[in-house]
């Protein structure tokens, strides 16, 4: 009985641990490989604003759509809103850096700061969806 009762439990432990993703590392490791990072909602207007201002920079950008994660959705908004301390969307990082939102990402377009990053970034318009 103990024995089945054991076996029971470790089958269960893999099961879960075979399922659920790491979504920590699967955040981190997006924002650590790509330069720049778009966290965003589809649907979402000011998501699509700050895609269109990178476009027009030719900045290449990867977004990922956090509604498309399924399940997972919830857990990945807790974690962004742990390394940002923001609920909203979007949330670009360049660099491994969280820069802002929208109105950051707007502000630093219109000031002339945000084609800046074209130096050490490699800017050719094209978009990865994840
Ligand atoms: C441009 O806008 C960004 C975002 O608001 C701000 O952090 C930065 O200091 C501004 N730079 C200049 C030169 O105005």
């Amino acid at each position: 009985m103990v024995k089945i009762v054991t076996t029971l439990f470790l089958l269960t432990t893999i099961f879960y641990c075979v399922q659920s993703r790491d979504n920590n590392k699967l955040i981190h490791d997006i924002i650590r490989d790509h330069e720049i990072v778009i966290f965003s909602l589809s649907f979402c207007q000011p998501c699509a604003s700050v895609k269109n201002i990178f476009r027009d920079l030719n900045m290449k950008f990867f977004e990922f759509v956090i509604d498309h994660q399924g399940e997972d959705s919830f857990e990945i908004l807790d974690i962004l809103s742990l390394l940002t301390g923001r609920t909203s969307v979007p949330q670009v990082f360049i660099n491994k850096k969280f820069v802002g939102g929208y109105k950051e990402i707007q502000e630093m377009y219109e000031n002339g700061t945000l084609v800046n990053f074209c130096d050490c970034l490699d800017c050719e318009c094209s978009m990865e969806t994840y």
